[in-house]
């Protein structure tokens, strides 16, 4: 297992190219329905997997299935959609139970909720705290012990670059007294990373062959933008997109180089660069705060303690 220490920042051109043959293997991916995680599922339905797609909206993921399965020309069994709210301990059981007890080779933590306002989960946690980090917490408890007999089993984080500007304050997760949107969401990220770096030094602890990696896909034109309260930050992040974002494709490059390529290494945050159409994958140290073992063992404790999920404790 690679240690965590002395990561180096490197770039890799056409990290596809030799992304192995997927065909027996299982994969997940929440927020499947939508942007990057459909472009992430389709990636690995084409190389063969047969995938578990969850998200809340299933009438729309069922949707997003059909025109897969159609264009794509697959067996039906090839795309499985299943109910998931990530805020819902109860929808997140119902969801590791859908998808079964055979080992698993892939879990994506892509779903993701960004800038909303102010919302609480049934313990009045803030909800993009609740459904970014928390729900995915609980979803890996869960699921854990399927890929432990998994073929180069990995669980991929999507957070976003924005982590470093971040505070976690662990003491106001229900931001009743002061709330930011854009700030909530960056805390939401930043214990996205905290987790997958934590998860992958327990991980590697225990000398199994589970790895976990975060991953990022820059700024990308997907709908997640939509859905920001302010209309001017809507129109001005929609115009920021346009600019500077990717489509979800190429944006797509840093999470599927972290899930599939066999030089990635999970002492690095995955994310594109350079060109907006086919950019390289660019493996980046992650920033201290990312890496602080007080932390990561507070949040680590307060997330088993909100989701009533252990892992690796
Ligand atoms: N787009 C960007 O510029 C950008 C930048 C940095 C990081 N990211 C990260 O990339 C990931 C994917 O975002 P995207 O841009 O592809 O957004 P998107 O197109 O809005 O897709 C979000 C997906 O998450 C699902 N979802 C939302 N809340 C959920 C919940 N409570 N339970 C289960 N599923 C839920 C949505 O389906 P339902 O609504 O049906 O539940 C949808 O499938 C997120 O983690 C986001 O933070 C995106």
């Amino acid at each position: 297992m690679t240690p965590l220490t002395h990561p180096t920042r490197t770039r890799l051109s056409d990290p596809l190219a030799s992304a192995p043959d997927l065909t027996g293997r299982r994969a997940v991916v929440t927020g499947g329905s939508s942007g990057l995680g459909l472009v992430t599922t389709r990636a690995l339905i084409r190389r063969g997997a047969t995938v578990v797609i969850g998200a809340r909206d299933t009438a729309r993921t069922q949707r997003a299935r059909d025109h897969l399965i159609a264009e794509l020309n697959l067996p039906a069994g090839r795309l499985i959609v299943a109910p998931l709210d990530l805020i819902d301990p109860h929808s997140i059981r119902d969801f590791a139970k859908a998808v079964g007890d055979a080992p698993l080779d892939l879990l994506v933590l892509n779903a993701g909720i960004s800038s909303v306002p102010l919302r609480h989960d049934h313990a009045g946690i803030e909800s993009q705290f609740a459904t970014n980090h928390l729900g995915h917490f609980a979803l890996t408890g869960h699921l854990l012990p399927f890929l432990v007999p998994g073929v180069d089993p990995r669980i991929v984080t999507v957070s976003s670059a924005l982590y470093t500007g971040a505070t976690l304050d662990l003491d106001d997760l229900s931001s009743r007294t002061s709330y930011s949107p854009g700030r909530a969401y960056s805390r939401s990220k930043l214990a996205n990373v905290i987790f997958a770096v934590e998860l992958q030094r327990r991980l590697s602890a225990q000398g199994g062959t589970v790895r976990s990696f975060a991953a990022h896909p820059g700024m990308a034109r997907t709908p997640l933008h939509a859905t920001y309260p302010s209309a001017a930050t809507r129109v001005l992040t929609g115009a920021v997109a346009r600019v500077i974002g990717r489509d979800p494709g190429p944006a797509d490059i840093g999470v599927l180089t972290a899930a599939l390529n066999q030089e990635a290494t999970p002492t690095l945050f995955w994310g594109p660069a350079g060109s907006k159409t086919i950019p390289d994958a660019l493996g980046q140290p992650f920033a201290a705060v990312a890496s602080d073992s007080a932390t990561a063992a507070a949040l680590w404790l307060k997330s088993e303690q909100l989701s009533g999920v252990g892992i690796l404790s």
